[in-house]
């Protein structure tokens, strides 16, 4: 089974695919950080983020071995990170070359120790669109910009990060304008998505909303 979960940053798209992936054993691919992985190799490189040519040349060498241990830079995971991501991912050249890497794994899907899966579960902002619009289900995960900004800010401070709420903010709403308006996959809920908003909703709440669409489509 291929299931996908679409959305803007921070909106509980990576803590519900892990609780997913835990609750029905399957493989877990969080595709943010093949733009992350191009990004921070960009700034490691010392080369500007307009540099379209760096990029792809990043990208058509990355593999998912480099991609993890670039993930253990304490920058793959930073404010900085994620605008590099951004800026790099709205690059159709850079997406074109990062695309077989993402769709094999749904090939044959493995644990982070090899082991092979019998379902995955992609997060990212096109993976129900571009990756594999022909998953069994799609999920579409959003929130309002500011309860979104909360949760990354207490994130930045739980793992002892410095952070202020209103460039957070800020940051969110400038990676939703650049995710939603690039001319190649946009960020936007496919045709059969089923969204939710989980400004209202607890992590738990959204997790059993998930759990009853996907056990209907499995005793299908
Ligand atoms: O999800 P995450 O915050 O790690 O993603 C970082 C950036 O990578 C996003 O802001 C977005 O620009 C880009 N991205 C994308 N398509 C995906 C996943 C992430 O364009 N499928």
């Amino acid at each position: 089974m291929i299931i996908t979960i679409d959305g803007p940053a921070a909106a509980g798209k990576g803590t519900l695919a892990n609780n997913l992936a835990q609750k029905y054993s399957y493989a877990y691919f969080d595709t943010g950080m093949v733009y992350r992985a191009v990004g921070l190799e960009m700034h490691l490189l010392g080369k500007n983020m307009e540099d379209k040519a760096a990029a792809l040349q990043i990208a058509q060498n990355l593999t998912f071995k480099h991609m993890h241990e670039l993930a253990k830079n304490p920058d793959f995971r930073s404010s900085l990170g994620g605008k590099n991501a951004s800026i790099v991912s709205a690059y159709p050249e850079v997406r074109a070359a990062l695309l077989k890497m993402q769709q094999d794994f749904a090939l044959s899907p493995v644990f982070a120790d090899g082991t092979p899966a019998k379902g995955v579960i992609y997060d990212g902002r096109d993976t129900g669109t571009v990756v594999c619009p022909h998953a069994d289900v799609k999920f579409f995960i959003t929130a309002s910009a500011e309860v979104r900004a909360q949760r990354r800010y207490q994130e930045f401070l739980q793992k002892g990060m410095k952070a202020d709420y209103n460039e957070v903010l800020a940051d969110v709403k400038a990676r939703d304008e650049r995710d939603a308006n690039r001319a190649t996959a946009p960020m936007k809920p496919a045709d059969d998505a089923i969204i939710f908003d989980t400004s209202d909703l607890s992590i738990q709440e959204v997790t059993n909303k998930a759990c009853e669409v996907i056990d209907e489509k499995q005793s299908c």
